[in-house]
């Protein structure tokens, strides 16, 4: 038997649905049922009704997936897979901040902490960030730990405050692009989509600015991408629109994504490891924030 009927042999015993970001490899997509963004993995799994949610992305996203759907039991495969710009936000930052700014919201971007999401009114991921900071009644906006989609929300809600926290918290696989790599797209008649976590100059040099689960939406645009964001996030928008022309860039890899293996998710599955566990204080109170974004949506 291949991998691939070993894994749909014990996803359909153990009664499983496997979720994957569009950053993960091309294999673990092409494994996957359903494959997405923050957003749609967090609705899709708070909507899973299979007993076993396994999780093929980093550790923000299977956490997310289980607060949404306490019930159900949501496995990483790989134990250490995390965010380096969800690391850029503590609980203590939240609450100092709350403290010099005591009438501001506070919008956590779902690249955080479970204990993060707890201190927050709301979450948000970047396909309906602007949404979230509309939709608040306080004009003052503490928002971490992303400066970069901070800065973007502030350019299309310039009636709020946004203020950043950490104050440059930024993610490493976005902050590879340089002026450069726009130029030279341009020259090869590249239309440039970029996600909203890269720099303020890559964003203006840019056509678009989107979400990954954005990009698949506005593919249809036209003919030849350059995609600003991580590398695998191509193959899922080839897979779409096998007849358009993706660039990605080898440098914007996010090695946390990278993980897992076919095996690796076999494994997992065989073992049912590592299951997400957190504490239910923590989680009862960062649910609030998680659902009220979700029914914003944006
Ligand atoms: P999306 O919500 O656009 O999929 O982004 C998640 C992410 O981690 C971007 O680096
Ligand atoms: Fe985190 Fe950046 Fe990787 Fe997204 S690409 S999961 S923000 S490190």
């Amino acid at each position: 038997m291949g991998i691939r009927e070993e894994i749909e042999k014990l996803r359909k015993e153990k009664n499983a649905v496997i979720l994957a970001h569009n950053y993960q490899p091309p294999e673990i997509q092409d494994l996957a049922g359903i494959t997405g963004d923050s957003l749609e993995l967090a609705i899709k799994a708070k909507e899973a009704t299979e007993d076993i949610i396994v999780f093929c992305g980093v550790e923000f996203m299977a956490e997310t997936a289980k607060i949404l759907n306490p019930g159900k039991k949501v496995i990483m495969p790989v134990k250490d897979a995390g965010c380096p710009l969800a690391d850029q936000l503590t609980p203590e930052m939240i609450r100092e901040a709350r403290k010099k700014h005591p009438g501001a919201a506070v919008v956590v971007y779902v690249n955080s902490s479970a204990e993060c999401k707890a201190e927050a009114d709301v979450a948000c991921t970047s396909a309906n960030a602007a949404g979230v900071v509309r939709s608040l009644t306080e004009t003052e906006i503490i928002f971490g730990p992303d400066s970069n989609l901070g800065s973007w929300v502030q350019e299309q809600v310039p009636e709020k405050k946004i203020i950043p926290v950490p104050p440059d918290g930024h993610c490493p696989v976005h902050a590879v692009f340089e002026i450069s790599d726009a130029e030279e797209a341009k020259k090869k008649e590249y239309c440039i989509v970029c996600h909203p976590e890269c720099e303020k100059k890559i964003r203006d040099a840019s056509d678009f600015v989107a979400s990954t689960g954005g990009m698949l939406k506005i593919a249809h645009e036209a003919d030849k991408w350059a995609v600003f964001t991580e590398k695998d996030m191509a193959y899922r928008l080839k897979k779409e629109f096998p007849d358009k022309e993706f660039r990605h860039y080898e440098k914007s890899v996010c090695i946390d994504m990278k993980k897992i293996t076919p095996q690796i998710l076999r494994d997992s599955l065989k073992s049912e490891e590592y299951e997400v566990i957190i504490d239910e204080d923590i989680m009862n109170r960062a649910r609030g924030a998680i659902e009220r974004m979700i029914k914003i949506r944006g």
